[in-house]
């Protein structure tokens, strides 16, 4: 495969950790995927003109405000990159998933996960235009994070990945205008989009091979616990803690990226925003969640220089 061929040819690059931008003659969502998934630093039509060439390429060697990502967690967002890019690619054709991609992305997630910086994970994501992709790389990273700081087992953690890889995967056959309307949908709209957990569940069971708390997350992952989610309703007594999870990742995800319509959240505001859901999600896991997105804002805070808040007894996550 062409891509399998370019990856192997610029792997050599990616270890020299060396800032790549990509000229694109197609700005397709789907090639700047693939660019991203290749380890894009930066995508630019093929079309630019000089001075906006140079003016990236200008912005790709001014020294960074932000310090640079380990070349080690780079090397694991791009494979997760690209994992997700071939999931994706296969769900949209209705190809089996392929196994061996999706365990590549749930190690890749789970050893990031292992290096504590949450931030910088996030600050490759940001990176991503692509909504769903961006959207599923950020879900994945939260949910790796956090079943690393609740002390789960390698295999414990390695579900959970999977469940986060896969929680959206139905949203590859909704219709393109549809998932990627710039404004807010209308309720016929919001219908079909719906129907992403359904689909993306019985494309797994037709598969096969799929764990039942995978297959619960992705089917699941828009239900809360006063019955108020759908797309059944369920209750308290009928969500297991692998889909409470997935579902506080996503819906703070969905805080705190940038959309059309939307500004993005700063993290402060988006886990108050958790909290105010009171009976909706799980107290006590949002509590530890608390601790993963809120320590990991305070390293960032300490990074830029800013006075580093310092947690005691009394401070509440
Ligand atoms: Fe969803
Ligand atoms: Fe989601």
């Amino acid at each position: 495969m062409r891509i399998d061929a370019a990856r192997v040819v610029l792997a050599r690059h990616r270890q020299a950790g060396a800032p790549c931008l990509f000229l694109l003659r197609d700005m397709s969502s789907r090639s700047q995927m693939q660019a991203n998934a290749l380890g894009a630093t930066e995508i630019l039509s093929a079309d630019a003109s000089v001075a906006e060439l140079l003016d990236k390429v200008g912005a790709m060697l001014a020294p960074s405000a932000q310090p640079a990502v380990p070349a080690e967690l780079r090397h694991r967002f791009v494979a997760a990159s690209a994992a997700l890019s071939d999931l994706i690619g296969a769900a949209e054709t209705g190809a089996r998933l392929p196994r061996k991609t999706l365990d590549e992305s749930i190690e890749a997630l789970n050893r990031a996960a292992d290096g504590g910086d949450l931030n910088a994970w996030l600050d490759m994501v940001w990176r991503h235009d692509d909504a769903t992709y961006q959207h599923c790389l950020l879900v994945s990273g939260l949910a790796a994070a956090f079943a690393q700081r609740l002390g789960f087992r390698e295999a414990d953690r390695r579900l959970i990945a999977e469940a986060a890889v896969l929680h959206d995967i139905g949203k590859a056959r909704i219709p393109l205008d549809i998932l990627r309307k710039p404004e807010s949908l209308s309720p016929a709209e919001r219908q079909v989009m719906r129907r992403h957990p359904e689909i993306g569940h019985d494309m797994l069971l037709a598969q096969g091979g799929f764990a039942p708390v995978v297959l619960a997350a992705v089917l699941s992952h828009h239900e809360y616990l006063d019955g108020s989610g759908y797309p059944h309703g369920l209750g308290d007594g009928d969500i297991p803690d692998t889909v409470r999870i997935i579902t506080i990742c996503d819906v703070y995800a969905a805080l705190i990226e940038r959309r059309s319509y939307k500004p993005p959240m700063p993290p402060g505001d988006a886990y108050a925003a958790l909290i105010a859901m009171g009976g909706k999600l799980d107290r006590d896991l949002v509590r530890v969640f608390g601790e993963v997105v809120l320590d990991s804002e305070i390293i960032r805070l300490g990074r830029y220089g800013k006075p580093v808040l310092k947690r005691s007894a009394g401070h509440a996550a």
